[in-house]
C-alpha cells in the first residue's frame, strides 16, 4: 500500500477507506488498517469521487479569449469567423502553452480525462501537432482523447478527407465531423456516412458534432444513428450538441429516439456553450437550444455533459469546473428528481467515462487509481456547492491538496464570531 484515502463517503453514501498501490485500486473497505509508510490522505466525512471527465472540449482554441477580438454577437457562426481570423495567428508553442496551461486547472478541479477536438482543416495540422505533444507529456496524470475534427467542413471548401486521415495517421485517436456546416443536406449526409466508413475500417470512434442548429429540419442525427447501426459502431459512437432536436417536431422525436437507442449512439450535451449560442435569432419565446437530455436518458440513451469552451472565441467564461457544467445541464434539462440529480453528477463521471470507453475507470479494486475528494457529503451536495476538491489522486499520485474551504463571519448582533464551512454535514 502507497496510499491509504481514509474516513470517505463513496457516492453511493457508503463509509469507506480506498487502499492504493502502485496506480492501481488496491482495497475499499468501511476501515483499512494503514500499512507502515502509506501516505494517509485525511477524506474527513468528504465524498470520493472518481475522477471527472469532459467529454467534449475544444482544446486547441482554449484560453485564447480576446484573440484577436472578442465574439461581439454572441453567436456560433462569428465564433467560427472569429477562429478563423486567429487559425492563421497560431503558433504550435502558443497552442501548447495554453493546452497545458488548461490542463493544470483540469487538475487542479479532479478533471482527469478529456476528450478533445482538434481542428484539421489548416494542412500544416499545425494544432494537431501540439495537441499531440500535450496529450503524451500530461499522460502520466491525464487522459485526453483527440477527435480529428474538420471545424469548416470535410467538403465545405473542398475535400480535405485527406487532411483528416492524416491526423489520424498522426495519432488522433477519434473521427470528428460537422454535418450541419456543409453547404447542403446532402453533403452533410455524405460527410456522417463517410466519416463513418472510415472509423469502421480503422477500428476507432465517431464523435460528430451534429445538428448544433436551431434548425428543426437538420436532421443529420437520423443519419449518424443509422450509419452507426449500419457500420456496428454501437458505443463507439456519439453525437455533440445535437442541438436542433431541441426544436424538431415531436412525433419526428418519437421516431428518433428509438433508433438513437437501438444504434448505440452516445449523445453528449454541452449546456454552458449550448443555451448561450442557440435561440440567439429568436425574439420570444426564446428557445433553450439543449437537446432533450431528459428524453433521451428515458430512452436509455447514453447522454453526458461536455464543457466545450473555456475563453475563447465561443464563450468567455469557464473554468474547468464539471460540477458547473452538470449544475447548468440540470438546471436547462429540467432535471430536479432525486434521481435525476444524482444522474446528472453521473453524466460528468460514469456517463462520461463510458463514452470515451475508458478503462480501468471507477473506485472499485483493481481500477486505475485516480479520484477525488469533494468536500460534500453526496452527489447532490456536490453539485448544489460546486464542491472544493480537496485532494486529487491521479493514476497513483497525489497531484492536487488544497485546505478545507471556511469562512469567518463577524456578524452584528450575534455574540460570537462564526466559523462556516461549506460541505459535508
Ligand atoms: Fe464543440
Amino acid at each position: 500500500m502507497d496510499i491509504l484515502v481514509q474516513g470517505g463517503v463513496l457516492p453511493d453514501g457508503t463509509r469507506a477507506d480506498i487502499a492504493i498501490a502502485g496506480d492501481r485500486i488496491a482495497e475499499v473497505a468501511p476501515v483499512i488498517d494503514p500499512a507502515p509508510g502509506a501516505r494517509i490522505v485525511d477524506a474527513g466525512g468528504c465524498m470520493i469521487s472518481p475522477p471527472f471527465v469532459d467529454p467534449h472540449f475544444h482544446m486547441d482554441a482554449t484560453l485564447s479569449f480576446g484573440l484577436p477580438r472578442v465574439n461581439q454577437s454572441g453567436t456560433l457562426l462569428e465564433g467560427i469567423a472569429l477562429w478563423g481570423e486567429l487559425k492563421p495567428l497560431l503558433t504550435p508553442e502558443a497552442v501548447r502553452d495554453r493546452a497545458l496551461a488548461y490542463c493544470d486547472w483540469a487538475v487542479a478541479q479532479g478533471l482527469l480525462a478529456i476528450r478533445s477536438h482538434v481542428d484539421v482543416c489548416d494542412p500544416r495540422l499545425l494544432a494537431v501537432e501540439a495537441l499531440l505533444e500535450v496529450k503524451q507529456l500530461v499522460a502520466p496524470y491525464l487522459d485526453l482523447q483527440l477527435v480529428a475534427f474538420p471545424q469548416d467542413g470535410l467538403y465545405r471548401n473542398g475535400d480535405i478527407t485527406a487532411q483528416l486521415l492524416r491526423a489520424l495517421d498522426m495519432g488522433v485517436d477519434v473521427v470528428g465531423g460537422i454535418p450541419h456546416f456543409e453547404r447542403t443536406m446532402a453533403d452533410g449526409a455524405r460527410s456522417v456516412t463517410a466519416l463513418c466508413e472510415i472509423a469502421a475500417e480503422r477500428g476507432l470512434m465517431v464523435d460528430l458534432h451534429c445538428d448544433e442548429s436551431d434548425d428543426p429540419l437538420s436532421r443529420h442525427v437520423e443519419t449518424l444513428a443509422a450509419e452507426t447501426k449500419h457500420f456496428g459502431l454501437g458505443g463507439r459512437s456519439a453525437g455533440s450538441h445535437l442541438t436542433s432536436m431541441h426544436s424538431m417536431d415531436n412525433y419526428y422525436v418519437s421516431k428518433l429516439l428509438p433508433l438513437m437507442a437501438d444504434a448505440g449512439l452516445a449523445a453528449i450535451a454541452n449546456p454552458l456553450i449550448n443555451i448561450t449560442l442557440q435561440g440567439r435569432h429568436d425574439s420570444y419565446p426564446k428557445r433553450r437550444g439543449m437537446t432533450r437530455v431528459k428524453e433521451m436518458v428515458a430512452h436509455g440513451i447514453r447522454v453526458a455533459y461536455g464543457h466545450d469552451c473555456v475563453m475563447d472565441p465561443w464563450y468567455s467564461l469557464g473554468s474547468g469546473d464539471m460540477l458547473e457544467v452538470a449544475s447548468m445541464g440540470l438546471h436547462v434539462a429540467q432535471m430536479t428528481s432525486m434521481t435525476d440529480i444524482a444522474h446528472s453528477f453521473d453524466m460528468v463521471t460514469g456517463e462520461a467515462a463510458a463514452i470515451l470507453n475508458l478503462q480501468g475507470y471507477g473506485l472499485k479494486p483493481g481500477c486505475i487509481a485516480s479520484l477525488v475528494v469533494l468536500e460534500a457529503g453526496s452527489k447532490m451536495e456536490a453539485i448544489r456547492l460546486r464542491a472544493a476538491r480537496r485532494c486529487v489522486i491521479a493514476k497513483g499520485r497525489v497531484v492536487a491538496t488544497r485546505p478545507p474551504a471556511t469562512t469567518s463571519l463577524d456578524l452584528p448582533g450575534r455574540p460570537d464570531s462564526v466559523t462556516f464551512r461549506h460541505g459535508p454535514g
